[in-house]
């Protein structure tokens, strides 16, 4: 008699509701909103939310995981845009996503020790590759039932890297996740952002499809893809109290200056106010300037630019009193070995060889692991 009540009633409140009460059981998953609190954002996010800019990515710590989708939106790259993930801290694999529904797998398709459901908690990282058609609209995330998201902690170690294709991972297969910045960053365990545009002076001026320069663009929520976008043809301030502020700051930048015919004096110039412009945000953080590793040629020495303006750019820092300027000479990094003949871009092999280089020049510099 009892229990017959109990029934109708139930009847009654998921008839009232639309929904059969059945469904609050049936559903399996969890949906975390693109607002929760515990999703660690890194890079340049617009307000959709979506990224822009080689690296941008999330990272999440899961309790219980088995099973990961991306909801994407419509302001995602179509048709797709190339993302590195990484499951507690195994080496990044490449994952094609598009706007809708993206399964992403919890291991590398290759990788023969698949563990399905893990026990405890898992570290997922998820970063988008390229320099161009990078942007993923994040609307929501799935998991499987029972996962819950934990807080994420992040490296007491962050790098901030400015730069162009020679930072960008352009010609890369896996773009930036192969590049001397990101290997960097992952070997010292630290988080990292990377703005860097190919083709791109450090001087505001039109150069290689870039509308402007990094010296306007690093100050941009937009990387120069804005541009030849119609549903976001516009750009945006970017909001720097949205960053992990960076404990040490790289810049490698001037190629694209030099093929501009930007002078010596012009580009020291521009050198000089855009270090004056990063100590607002960055006012003590150390701050690594690098020379030039030059283009390699087939035969004969690499060809260099502004070989004597970088070691000025740094001194005018210490006249002023800023000791935390270090020039990082680059001179014999890189040779025609490294580089794809085609383009003088440094292949996958020498983005390791740099990274390793850069590594080893921290080392004796003074930074450690964590
Ligand atoms: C992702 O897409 C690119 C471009 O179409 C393709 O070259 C690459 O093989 C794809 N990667 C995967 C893991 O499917
Ligand atoms: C974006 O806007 C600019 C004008 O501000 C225009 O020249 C350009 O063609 C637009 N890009 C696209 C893809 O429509
Ligand atoms: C830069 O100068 C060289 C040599 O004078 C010239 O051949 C080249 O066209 C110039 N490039 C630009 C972008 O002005
Ligand atoms: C950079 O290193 C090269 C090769 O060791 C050297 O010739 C050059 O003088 C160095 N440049 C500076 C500015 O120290």
């Amino acid at each position: 008699m009892r229990l017959c009540v109990i029934w109708t009633l139930l009847a009654i409140i998921s008839t009232a509701h639309g929904s059969p009460l059945i469904d609050a059981t049936k559903d399996q998953t969890v949906t975390i909103s693109n607002t929760h609190p515990l999703i660690f954002y890194h890079g340049r996010w617009d307000s959709s939310p979506g990224t822009w800019w080689a690296d941008s990515g999330l990272k999440l710590n899961v309790q219980d995981l088995s099973a990961l989708t991306l909801n994407l939106g419509s302001h995602t790259t179509s048709p797709l845009a190339s993302v590195g993930v990484s499951v507690d801290n195994s080496p990044f694999y490449q994952v094609n996503v598009s706007e809708g529904a993206n399964v992403i797998p919890l291991s590398a398709p290759s990788s023969p020790d698949f563990e399905g459901e893990k026990s405890g908690s898992t570290l997922v990282r998820i970063n988008v590759e390229g320099w161009q058609n990078n942007r993923i609209n994040l609307e929501s995330i799935t998991l499987n039932k029972g996962a819950k998201l934990l807080p994420y902690e992040r490296s007491k170690l962050a790098f901030q890297f400015i730069g162009d294709s020679l930072s960008a991972g352009q010609y890369l297969p896996h773009g930036v996740n192969q590049a001397w910045p990101f290997l960097t960053g992952e070997f010292f365990g630290a988080e990292h952002n990377i703005n860097a545009q190919p083709g791109a002076t450090l001087s505001d001026i039109p150069s290689y499809g870039n509308v402007h320069g990094v010296s306007f663009e690093f100050f941009r929520t937009e990387d120069t893809g804005y541009y030849y976008t119609t549903d976001h043809n516009y750009t945006t301030p970017w909001n720097f109290a949205r960053d992990v502020p960076p404990t040490h700051v790289v810049v490698h930048i001037g190629a694209n200056d030099a093929s501009q015919n930007v002078t010596d004096t012009g580009f020291f110039q521009v050198y000089d106010n855009f270090l004056t412009r990063l100590r607002t945000l960055y006012p003590t953080q150390p701050v690594f300037v690098f020379t030039p590793w030059g283009w390699p040629q087939p035969d004969g020495p690499n060809s260099y630019y502004y070989e004597t303006v970088y070691p000025e750019i740094v001194k005018a820092r210490h006249d002023i009193g800023d000791r935390n300027v270090f020039l990082v000479n680059t001179t014999g990094w890189v040779t025609y070995e490294d580089v794809f003949p085609g383009n003088i871009h440094p292949s996958v092999a020498g983005h390791i060889k740099i990274a390793g280089l850069f590594e080893k020049w921290l080392e004796n510099w003074g930074l450690k692991q964590v």
